[in-house]
Parts: C-alpha cells; sequence; structure tokens
C-alpha cells in the first residue's frame, strides 16, 4: 500500500478588477479546510487578466498555458477590464482556456441560500434547488466565422454554431450519471433543454444523442423543455427542475436567469470540469470583475467560496467541500444582512472569516 499523500495542485488566477480581492478569501477558506480535514495541496499564482494583457500585448502565453496544464485545478477570479475591448479577454483566456483544456462541461448549481432573497416571490430553498449542466466547447461559442464586405453596406457577417456527436453525446453522458449520483429524493430527472423545433439540425443531434444515452439511465427520467418555456418555469415552478442539460449559448443565457433566482452574481459558483483523468478543471465565482468595487473590500466573496467547496468536491474531497458549503449556509442564514456589495453588514474578508469560524 503506498503511503504517498496525494498533492492536489492549484493554479491560482486572481484576474481583473475584485477577481483578486474574492479568490482571497476563497483561498482563506481553503487553507482552514484542509487543516481540518488534513488536506495537502499547493498553489501558484499566475498573474493574467487585463492588466497582465496590457502591459505585455500578450492574453496568454503559450508557455503559461502549458504550465497550467500540469495542475489538478486552476481558482479563477475574474476577467473583464475598463480599458480593454469586450471580447479579448474573453476569448483569449477564459474561453481559450475552457476549450484548450476541454473543460466539456460547465456545471452551474442553482441554489438558494438560506436568508437569501430571491426575487420570486413565494419560494424559498427548498424549491430553488436544481443544477444546470451546459456544454462547454462547442455552439455559438466556437469562434467560427466572418465577415463579407466589412463596414460596407453590403455587409454580410456569419457565426456558426457547430455540434458534434461527441461534443454533445459526452455532455449528455456525464449528465445522466450526475443526476443518477445526486439522487434527488423528490426524484431523479434529467431535462434537456434545446429548441429543437426550430434548430432542427444542430438540436436534432442533440435529441437524438439524448434519446441513446437515455437507455443506458432507466433509472433516471429523461425529460424535454424547449428552452423559451424553461425560461418561464424556471421563474414559475423552479421547483419542478433536477438536472438541466443544455448547449453552450442557451446554457450561457439560463444560468444568468439561475444565477439571479439564487440570489445573484455575489452567490453563483461555476466550475468548468475536464473530467478525464489528469484533466485540468477550472472553478470561478460567476460574478465578474465588479471594477467600480475594486479594492473596497465590499464584494460578496461568497460565490469563490462556493467555487473552493466545487474544486474540493471534483478533486476527491466530498466530505470537506460539504464542510464549507454548510458553513456557507450558516453564514448567509445567520450572519450576513444582504448578497450584494457593500450591503451586507460585513467586508469582504469578514465574510471570508466568518466561514472559516462556521467550518
Ligand atoms: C459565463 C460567462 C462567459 C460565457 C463570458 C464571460 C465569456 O458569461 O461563464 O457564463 O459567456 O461563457
Ligand atoms: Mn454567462
Amino acid at each position: 500500500m503506498s503511503t504517498t499523500k496525494k498533492i492536489t495542485r492549484i493554479a491560482v488566477i486572481g484576474g481583473d478588477g475584485t477577481g483578486p480581492e474574492v479568490t482571497a478569501e476563497g483561498l482563506k477558506v481553503l487553507a482552514a479546510i484542509a487543516q481540518r480535514e488534513n488536506i495537502s495541496y499547493e498553489t501558484q499564482a499566475f498573474d493574467l487578466g487585463g492588466d497582465f494583457y496590457l502591459r505585455t500585448g500578450d492574453v496568454l502565453p503559450d508557455a503559461t498555458l502549458a504550465e497550467l496544464r500540469k495542475f489538478d485545478a486552476i481558482l479563477l477570479g475574474a476577467v473583464g477590464h475598463p480599458d480593454v475591448a469586450p471580447g479579448i479577454l474573453e476569448k483569449g483566456l477564459l474561453l481559450r482556456l475552457r476549450f484548450e483544456l476541454d473543460q466539456y462541461i460547465n456545471l452551474r448549481p442553482v441554489t438558494l441560500y438560506p436568508g437569501v432573497e430571491t426575487p420570486l416571490t413565494g419560494k424559498g430553498p427548498d424549491d430553488i434547488n436544481f443544477v444546470v449542466v451546459r456544454e462547454n466547447t462547442e455552439d455559438l461559442y466556437c469562434g467560427i466565422g466572418g465577415f463579407h464586405k466589412k463596414n460596407t453596406p453590403d455587409e454580410v457577417a456569419n457565426q456558426t454554431a457547430l455540434y458534434t456527436r461527441k461534443g454533445c453525446e459526452r455532455c449528455i453522458r456525464w449528465a445522466f450519471e450526475y443526476t443518477r449520483k445526486r439522487n434527488n429524493p423528490k426524484g431523479k430527472m434529467l431535462t434537456l433543454v434545446a429548441k429543437t423545433n426550430v434548430l432542427t439540425y444542430g438540436h436534432d443531434l442533440w435529441w437524438r444523442a439524448f434519446q441513446d444515452v437515455a437507455r443506458e439511465y432507466s433509472d433516471v427520467k429523461a425529460d424535454y423543455n424547449h428552452v423559451d418555456a424553461c425560461c418561464m418555469w424556471m421563474v414559475k415552478n423552479p421547483e419542478y427542475y433536477d438536472v438541466i442539460v443544455t448547449t453552450n449559448m442557451f446554457g450561457d443565457i439560463i444560468t444568468d436567469l439561475g444565477a439571479i433566482l439564487q440570489g445573484g452574481m455575489g452567490v453563483a459558483a461555476g466550475g468548468n470540469i475536464n473530467p478525464d483523468p489528469g484533466g485540468t478543471s477550472m472553478f470561478e465565482p460567476m460574478g465578474g470583475s465588479a471594477p467600480k468595487y475594486t479594492g473596497q473590500n465590499v464584494i460578496n466573496p461568497i460565490a469563490a467560496v462556493g467555487a473552493v467547496a466545487m474544486l474540493l468536491e471534483h478533486n476527491g474531497y466530498p466530505q470537506a467541500a460539504a464542510r464549507v458549503m454548510k458553513a456557507i449556509r450558516f453564514v448567509t442564514g445567520s450572519k450576513m444582512k444582504s448578497q450584494a456589495a457593500g450591503k451586507m453588514g460585513y467586508s469582504t474578508s469578514q465574510v471570508g472569516d466568518l466561514v472559516v469560524a462556521a467550518l
């Protein structure tokens, strides 16, 4: 029997704006839980983001990407800089990492924590508790397209949604496995969210792959919603959902709707997962860089702490992850006044301290 203890190697990209502040709180909680649960890990910080780009003209050097591949996980704060045109950092850093590291699952839990206000009247933590599994490497995100006769009255632009059998099938299979493991006491159900009535090629492929894979999971109810109807149900009957599997573009849209149902961007965490053995996954708070709050110690770090819990869960420490989640629930339920920046009743670092104390 080997006595060598696994060391989880984590690359930390604080990134732009408030990214480094919330990441620091996530790492504070990680240090505390690692000590209590006897987890060995090491971190290495990477200077990437808007400032790095403005300084060097490079968003993600190839050598840095090669370095990042060697890590078990990446914790990402935020990308987005007021002096950098939209798309450059998103495409060059975030999307490039998702594609190059083949993080083909974007896992976005929609969980209303105790004490957190949702805009949905009459709904509570029992009603808002589902997970979106978003495909993360294809669709309109693949960057295929171009202009013809640009900046003339005859200009044509096209942007291609690309779907592959391999791409949708591996995502759908992972989502079925996830639904089975989640084992919802209300019943295991995976809802495919797409638009088969209009996207009669690409989403027909998704539909057929979904039907085929569903046959391997007779214990999971295979369900289907058109994406427009899903938006209505998420607001009217969020308790209907257990796990949703969807395409990259629709997944992007419905996960922001999901984030506001769970109290906003200060709370929502996500994982970009490469489930293959040896794959490097990346975990992030969804809040963005929030430039106007930078450096004020007022931004909500709960999403970053949630991202750390996801990182632990997906690196073989489910018990540590559960402890962090329990501490988050305690802090939102009995300490914080609000989840909005500047209105929490505590500073960013105090919220981190509260989570540590609650572990
Ligand atoms: C997300 C974000 C990104 C996306 C942006 C920042 C490119 O909105 O992770 O949901 O569209 O995927
Ligand atoms: Mn999004």
